[in-house]
């Protein structure tokens, strides 16, 4: 931590490891993790010591640097260190299938070092240092970018409902869902937030509280079942939620339970707007039903949270980590770019060209 900022991920003595802020420990405890090896920073991230799609992005791609740097070290170059690197990359992006932003990242740093061939090996491992810094610097200024459209959609003394975690811990700095509710508390712009507690892993009572309260924004945690009488009441005026991938048609996969959370909105009339930067954007990706859903372990259903089990032993679970909105659910997908409205077929490709 420096000040109050939480730096999450970065690289360690002589860039010779990857920090971590480890979030399982979080909100009881700031503790952090150093990662040198491939099998931990897999750990780190199935284990969700770091997670959040953005800031996996940034972790696999400072570990893979990493990792190159060990590999020059051992005396390998040409295409037997690119082959090696590819190898690395490909079991980082097998750790986790849905955040779409953990290959973008690590592919970023194999275009980069197989543009390079042929060069010295001490040229290709600076030139995936440079790489990596760039994808979080970049992070940080989408982000911000993210905040500002995000907060043309409120007025002071909205209410927001969130779900699981969007906030620097996700990212760089900011966050995307949670960007726009920082960036009003700095301007004097008052937002009351209800995040949903987030079942089973509890990211919101977890993390999103957490950074929230030590920021002094005026948060309310509700169980999951309550975003329901939370929008009957009139309590929230608009949805901010994250996204691990966005389809080209625009269905967007985010936490479990998030398609829900569209739903009751569309009932209500509430807005509901999805926050991520353009590298969640899948333009490969045609609609929803390819996006790849990770399914959990259920213990974490069953026992990980509790003193004592709060499920029979062994009992059968469904533990999916993500679900799909669909496209017709929200309301507007705000990125660094701008703000896209539906048909998302058509405002998505726009921000590519
Ligand atoms: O399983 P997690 O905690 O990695 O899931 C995170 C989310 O679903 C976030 O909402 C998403 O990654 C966006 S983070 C800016």
């Amino acid at each position: 931590m420096e000040g109050n900022e939480i730096v999450n991920v970065r690289l360690g003595e002589g860039e010779g490891s990857v920090v971590l802020l480890d979030q399982t420990q979080l909100p009881n405890r700031v503790e952090y993790v150093t990662v040198t090896e491939l099998p931990q920073m897999v750990e780190a991230i199935r284990s969700l010591r770091v997670r959040g799609a953005p800031a996996i992005g940034i972790f696999a791609g400072y570990c893979l640097y990493v990792l190159a740097r060990q590999l020059a070290e051992k005396g390998a170059e040409g295409p037997a260190f690119q082959k090696e690197l590819e190898r690395q990359r490909t079991v980082l992006v097998n750790a986790r299938p849905t955040a779409v932003n953990l290959a973008w990242a690590v592919e970023r740093l194999i275009r980069r070092s197989a543009a390079l061939s042929g060069a010295h090996i001490g040229e290709i491992v600076s030139a995936l240092g440079e790489e990596c810094r760039l994808i979080r610097r970049e992070d940080e200024e989408m982000c911000r970018k993210i905040a500002e459209y995000g907060l043309s959609l409120v007025k002071p003394g909205d209410g927001i409902l969130t779900h699981c975690n969007a906030g620097p811990l996700a990212t760089s700095k900011y966050g995307t869902a949670l960007g726009p509710i920082l960036l009003g508390k700095e301007r004097g712009i008052p937002l009351k937030v209800y995040a949903d507690e987030t079942r089973p892993l509890l990211q919101g009572a977890r993390l999103t509280a957490w950074e929230l309260q030590r920021s002094g924004v005026d948060v309310t945690l509700i169980c999951d079942n309550m975003a329901s009488m939370v929008m009957k009441n009139g309590f929230v005026q608009a949805c901010f939620v994250g996204c691990d991938r966005v389809a080209a048609n625009g269905d967007t996969a985010n936490k479990i339970g998030t398609s829900g959370v569209a739903i009751l909105a569309k009932h209500y009339g509430v807005p509901f707007y999805v926050l991520g930067p353009t590298s969640t954007i899948d333009l490969s990706c045609p609609d929803g039903e390819h996006i790849p859903i990770e399914m959990r372990d259920g213990e974490e259903i069953r026992s990980l949270w509790y003193r004592e089990p709060m499920a029979p032993a062994g009992v059968k679970c469904y533990n999916p980590a993500f679900d799909v909105t669909d496209h017709t659910l929200i309301s507007g997908i705000v990125t660094e770019k701008g703000i896209c409205r539906p048909p998302y077929t058509a405002s998505l490709k726009r921000l590519f060209k």
